[in-house]
């Protein structure tokens, strides 16, 4: 299943994206550090989306409607008192295939198994409140998630090659990654 093969092969790069958010995390004092954290979700999120819209309509993903997306993170930077200009600049796969959209799909979608961790965490820091992207579908988290995998399974099943799909998966994890050392360079 291809949702196995994207797990077993994009576990070092999952590492990678994990170690560098944590790392950003700990750098956080107060609300503005936090706008900081979100504004680089919130850039590369809603980049991969667009990348990948033409390919994910509602025949492929019947409850694309209710899925959380980056406007959540706008939603949470604007309570936060922030604002989404000045933007970090992101690079995104080029996406040319239903396959390949949902196999970037699957690095947002898989990015809600660290929200709960990611909230303890930020509380840890004094952050309190800002939680709705991370928060994800609440206790429906596991179910959306596992509903996201069965779709991609089925698409996944149509090839016999994976090698795009591996690739593109690994790509939209690592130029996340970038998003944040281009930042740490200015500051
Ligand atoms: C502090 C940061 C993070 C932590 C602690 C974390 C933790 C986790 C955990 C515990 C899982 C479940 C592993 C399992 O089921 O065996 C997971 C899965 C996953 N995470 Fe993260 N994660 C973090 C950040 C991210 C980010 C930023 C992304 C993407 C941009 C991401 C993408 C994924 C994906 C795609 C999976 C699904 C793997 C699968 O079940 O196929 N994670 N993560």
């Amino acid at each position: 299943m291809l949702r196995e093969t994207l797990k077993e092969q994009t576990f070092p790069a999952h590492q990678k994206t994990e170690g560098t958010v944590i790392r950003k995390i700990k750098k956080i004092n107060n609300e503005a550090d936090y706008i900081e954290l979100l504004k680089c979700f919130y850039s590369y999120f809603n980049a991969v989306e667009k990348e990948i819209s033409p390919f994910i309509t509602s025949a492929i993903l019947p409850d694309l409607d209710k899925r959380r997306d980056a406007s959540y993170i706008k939603k949470d930077i604007e309570e936060l008192g922030g604002s989404i200009s000045d933007l970090p600049p992101a690079r995104v796969p080029t996406i040319t295939n239903s396959l390949e959209a949902l196999s970037a799909m699957y690095v947002l979608e898989g990015s809600l198994m660290g929200g709960p961790h990611i909230i303890k965490m930020l509380k840890k820091r004094g952050i309190e409140r800002g939680f709705s992207f991370f928060e994800g579908y609440g206790e429906n988290s596991k179910t959306m998630l596992n509903s996201f995998m069965d779709t991609l399974n089925k698409e996944g099943k149509k090839s016999t090659d994976t090698d795009k799909a591996v690739e593109v998966a690994n790509e939209t994890f690592s130029n996340f990654g970038n998003i944040f050392e281009s930042l740490s360079k200015v500051n």
